[in-house]
């Protein structure tokens, strides 16, 4: 806990809190002081800068499958659910121990789609919500308690589908979802204490929202935005466009609450998201266009970075090394790897948070092994990434291979 307030006070993160009274917050006491968990007992062994030099490892799930709801928590990447090869769910857990380098199994208490996955308070992994077989959406979460290592269930306010997750440090926030009501989008949140008991809010913004989330867990600041939003809640016909609303979330002791941030400066769908050092980067993703005079789908190579220091977006964009859709983005260290996302490249992209700028002469290492869509990924100890299952052979099937960059110092 002193460690988080000692962050919030330093450098990257400040904005955010001196934001708290200077902008109009809605807040959303949360129930009961947090739990004492004492999460940075053993820390995180550091990351080796030197990309090419990170090692690669494969591995294989106990089941091919793609869509897998993934998180990491201590020192475990947990991989849940998923679609199997026959189209049907999957309730198998795998889990990944970077102390003892060993694969485990569990089961969550339901198969389900569209789970979402995040983790709270630095000991529980968190997979919430989904729809069940009949389509409708689910208010169950499966806890997975990484001291005791029991599974248990809470349950959300509001039932939804692949809900958003913001791991603010002893306060979870998990966000909107597909509601299966009229307005579709949800506008829920419910926020988690490191007691596990649940509070919840709803987002006052103007139109519903099914966006990225992206959270600095160290930072206990955590961003909602871009992905597209619906023009016409309530009506009978619903209008999905690309939203530029961004919602900026912000914890403390007891309580989480969030306020409006400048608008996303450039809306599109698929973009993918990760945070360090207070530095908030969204990239790749998708435009349509008519068909005709444009393209259908155009692929993006954009990256929009937020700063938490001063509050605003750049006014500068970044380029990927290839146009992404749905890239799967993860934080190493003061990096943010972007990797996958599109059929044509096994190149990763990587941010150096500290420059502001892309790691340039990277020579193909480190890359993927093998290309793939609707893969999971997770990072154990802000060093060692996970990338698991997905679709392979042009989409036709479900694969059971799994690729560890290791980038951790010891
Ligand atoms: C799909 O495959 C799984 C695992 O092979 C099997 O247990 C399940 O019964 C299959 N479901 C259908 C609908 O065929
Ligand atoms: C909390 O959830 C309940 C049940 O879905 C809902 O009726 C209520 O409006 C929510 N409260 C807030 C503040 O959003
Ligand atoms: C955000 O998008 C809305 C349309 O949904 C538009 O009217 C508004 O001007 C945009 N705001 C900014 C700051 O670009
Ligand atoms: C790969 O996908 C095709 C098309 O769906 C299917 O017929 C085939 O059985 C799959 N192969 C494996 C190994 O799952």
């Amino acid at each position: 806990m002193t460690g988080l307030i000692t962050n919030l006070f330093s450098g990257a993160c400040l904005l955010a809190l001196l934001s708290q009274s200077a902008l109009h917050i809605l807040a959303a006491p949360l129930p009961g002081a947090a739990a004492d968990t004492d999460a940075s007992s053993d820390s995180a062994p550091g990351y080796l800068s030197d990309a090419t030099s990170w090692k690669f490892a494969g591995a294989m799930l106990s089941v091919p499958r793609s869509s897998i709801a993934a998180t990491s928590v201590g020192h475990l990447a947990l991989f849940a659910g998923g679609r199997l090869q026959n189209n049907s769910y999957s309730d198998v857990v795998d889990i990944f121990n970077r102390q003892t380098n060993k694969w485990t199994t569990a089961r969550l208490s339901v198969a389900r789609s569209e789970i979402g996955a995040g983790s709270l308070a630095g000991r529980y992994a968190l997979f919430a919500g989904g729809f069940d077989s009949s389509f409708r959406p689910m208010s169950l979460v499966d806890v997975y308690d990484t001291e005791t290592a029991q599974w248990s269930t809470i349950s959300l306010n509001t039932p939804r589908g692949a809900p958003r997750f913001l791991d603010l440090g002893e306060t979870t926030a998990i966000i909107g979802g597909l509601s299966g009501d009229l307005q579709y989008l949800s506008r829920a949140v419910d926020y988690v204490s490191a007691d596990l008991k649940i509070s919840n809010a709803t987002i006052p913004s103007a139109y519903p929202q099914f966006g990225v989330a992206v959270s600095d867990r160290d930072c206990g600041i955590g961003l909602f935005t871009s992905g597209y939003q619906n023009n016409k809640p309530g009506e009978r016909f619903n209008d999905f466009q690309p939203s530029n609303q961004s919602t900026l979330f912000v914890a403390n002791d007891l309580s989480a609450s969030f306020s409006q941030a400048p608008a996303f400066p450039s809306p599109r769908w698929g973009a993918g998201g990760a945070a360090s050092n207070g530095l908030f980067a969204i990239g790749g993703g998708h435009l349509f266009g008519d068909g005709t005079t444009e393209p259908l789908t155009t692929v993006l190579d954009r990256v929009d970075l937020f700063s938490a220091s001063t509050g605003q977006w750049s006014s500068t964009p970044l380029k990927l090394s290839v146009p992404r859709d749905y890239p799967m983005v993860q934080a190493i260290g003061d990096y943010i790897v972007f990797v996958g996302g599109s059929d044509v490249s096994k190149d990763f992209d990587i941010l150096d948070t500290k420059s502001g700028s892309f790691i340039q002469g990277l020579k193909h290492r480190p890359a993927l092994y093998t290309l793939r869509t609707d893969a999971a990924a997770a990072t154990i100890d802000d060093c060692l990434m996970i990338i698991a299952g997905g679709l392979v052979n042009q989409g036709r099937n479900a694969t059971a291979s799994v690729e560890l960059f290791n980038a951790c110092r010891t």
